[in-house]
């Protein structure tokens, strides 16, 4: 997804963006490009590609501007090209801009332009900004971002530089992040706090509708209106090297050995030592609130909608309340019946994917009460939810989640436990089984992670493989979706999940001789009928790895390859199952030479629908 950059202050503005953007490539982008208030004119350097194109078309030259713009962008209205990359700049080069989101109503407002004069160069939504800017600007550029977005519907975080005020940056989002970064006579602006992290760690966090009056000088917070909005400072505690890769080959390795502290950051100070209850004071529900819940629903999307399938087996299990499961994009549109008397779940990694941002509005919309279960402090999703859960996971930056997805498990987990608590549906001696439990699983992921040599053997004789399945039943079945979604995802392996009782109605017709199988045993309820399904594939002559708990009796007899995991308590195996089959799609993406971090035509952060 598109990353924002700005800066102003006395120092060299090009090393400070395209640094800036180096630190939001996580983000997916297909083309960058910066701005730069330069003599007397409005310099723009723009390129498609990677940040080394456009370094290289930088190179050499020499600057003195006061300030900048850069832009990374993932391209939506207009396909990935020099001309399309970001800024876009007004008829005479007096404004830049930089966007991120979508202009939903560009195309009229293109027409509308374009019969006033104007001419445009690209095929974005993005460059009406500047011409509606150009249109409207009688002197000072924070009325004419006010009025500029008065014309505008959809989503934006957008950075206007224009050349009659070259000590000024005025920013302005909605519906899409922006930070602005307070240095001492310098400041600066992002999509995301990584890009400002080696500047400073006081930060506002602007708000829909809000507008930043960037000067070296400082920073005025405005509303639409014009109103001065008083703005408390962020402070950011992360590490800056906790958001770089460690020593590891790449981000998606660091986050799955990340996991076992990840695991316990979720759990730190929501177990009481004492009763061993499950305290979460971010839920601000009310027992009685709880009591009243009719009905559950979870949404989502990808991985973590694959979190939610095990919520939902978790919670219906724990609570015994029915609950409903659904991809984001799907339950905004599907009419769902949701009510005053729900509860709505959603989990979503960033907090900002559009999809699920939108199917909280709706269930709002309903009525219903919306806990978030989500990575990013004041994303979107958690400033507009009722209640938060932070998975507390770290940032996340290889575009294939990982530790985001094993610690959305436990929050599902926390969830389950807290309502059955006040709900009175667990009884004690199980509850504590499942705390006693959840302690370990931050070293039992440590265990798995330093004895997987059976996927390295797997990935040598398969990493050539066009396709590959992935069985399982029960809780399994969850997991296999999303051992299947990392393989495609990083490795461009085809990759299918299904319930293994599903096999002989259909895909049973494409197990062939070699075709790799991956085969989840981990449920001891469902483990007989998992060990005929194995038979029922090896009979085909497929190659079959199988992951099953210690212990497990005649895998090894019916498998090709066997992986054994601790035993664990079986809702929480999900935790530990997934691991391998992360290992398993990094180390095939690896053998493979794909970009692991950064798979193709994949953003981190979905921000449009
Ligand atoms: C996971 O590996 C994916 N890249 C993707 O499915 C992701 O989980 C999905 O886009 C949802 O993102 P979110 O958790 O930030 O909402």
């Amino acid at each position: 997804m598109c990353g924002i950059v700005g800066y102003i202050g006395p120092r060299p503005v090009v090393p400070i963006l395209l640094d800036g953007l180096k630190k939001l490539e996580y983000r997916g982008y297909d083309s960058s490009g910066i701005a730069l208030t330069e003599g007397n004119g409005i310099e723009v350097f723009k390129r498609q590609g990677k940040l080394d194109a456009l370094r290289e078309e930088l190179n050499g030259r020499e600057f003195c501007a006061a300030a900048g713009i850069g832009h990374t962008r993932w391209a939506t209205h207009g396909r990935p090209s020099d001309i399309n990359a970001h800024p876009h700049t007004d008829c005479q080069g007096r404004f830049a801009v930089v966007h991120n989101g979508i202009i939903e109503n560009y195309l009229p407002l293109k027409e509308w332009l374009i019969s006033m004069g104007h001419i445009f160069r690209s095929e974005t939504d993005t460059e009406v900004l500047p011409h509606l800017m150009e249109e409207f600007y009688e002197g000072d550029l924070v009325r004419t971002v006010m009025r500029v977005i008065r014309k505008l519907e959809g989503s934006y975080a957008m950075v206007v530089l224009a050349l009659d005020e070259p000590g000024r940056l005025v920013a302005v989002r909605q519906d899409s992040p922006l930070v602005v970064g307070l240095g001492e006579g310098e400041n600066f602006l992002a999509s995301d706090i990584p890009a400002l992290l080696c500047h400073t760690r006081n930060t506002y966090i602007l708000e829909d509708g809000e507008i930043a009056d960037v000067t070296p000088e400082g920073v005025a917070v405005l509303d639409r209106d014009g109103r001065k909005v008083e703005k408390s400072v962020f402070h950011v505690k992360w590490e800056a090297a906790q958001a770089e890769k460690g020593g590891y080959d790449h981000f998606m390795l660091k986050e799955i050995y990340e996991q076992p502290r990840a695991l316990k950051d979720t759990l730190s100070g929501r177990i009481d030592p004492d009763s061993s209850r499950v305290v979460l004071s971010e839920i601000r529900m009310t027992p009685e609130q709880v009591r009243n819940i009719k009905k559950i629903f979870i949404t989502a999307c990808g991985t973590a909608y694959h979190a939610g399938l095990v919520g939902k087996h978790i919670i219906e299990k724990l609570v015994r309340i029915p609950v409903e499961i659904d991809i984001a994009s799907e339950f905004r549109y599907r009419d769902p019946l949701v009510d005053g008397d729900s509860l709505v779940i959603v989990v979503s990694q960033s907090g900002e994917t559009a999809d699920t941002l939108a199917a909280l509005r709706e269930s709002r919309r309903r009525g219903a009460r919306v806990l978030a279960v989500t990575n990013v402090v004041d994303s979107s999703i958690a400033r507009e939810a009722d209640d938060i859960l932070y998975t507390w996971a770290g940032p996340e930056i290889a575009v294939a989640s990982t530790k985001a997805y094993t610690t959305q498990l436990m929050c599902m987990c926390l969830i389950g436990l807290y309502l059955a608590d006040i709900r009175g549906t667990l009884p004690e001696a199980e509850r504590k089984a499942i705390i006693r439990e959840m302690r370990k699983l931050g070293d039992k992921v440590r265990a798995i992670l330093e004895n997987c040599n059976v996927i390295d053997r797997f990935v040598q004789d398969y990493a050539g493989s066009e396709n590959a399945f992935f069985i399982g039943r029960g809780l399994d079945h969850t997991v296999a979706m999303e051992g299947a979604l990392k393989l495609k995802e990083i490795s461009y392996i085809h990759a299918e999940a299904y319930a293994a009782g599903e096999l002989k109605h259909g895909t049973l017709a494409l197990i062939v001789k070699g075709v790799p199988v991956i085969a989840l045993a981990t449920q001891q309820d469902l483990y007989e009928k998992m060990v005929s399904n194995i038979k029922e594939v090896k009979a085909r002559e497929a190659t079959v790895m199988a992951l099953a708990m210690n212990g497990a009796k005649d895998v090894e007899k019916v498998a090709d390859h066997v992986l054994h995991l601790p035993s664990t308590h079986p809702l929480l195996a999900p935790v530990l199952t997934v691991v391998p089959l992360q290992l398993l799609a990094y180390r095939m993406a690896v053998a493979r030479n794909c970009d692991v971090d950064q798979p193709r035509n994949l953003a981190k952060s979905v921000t449009v629908e």
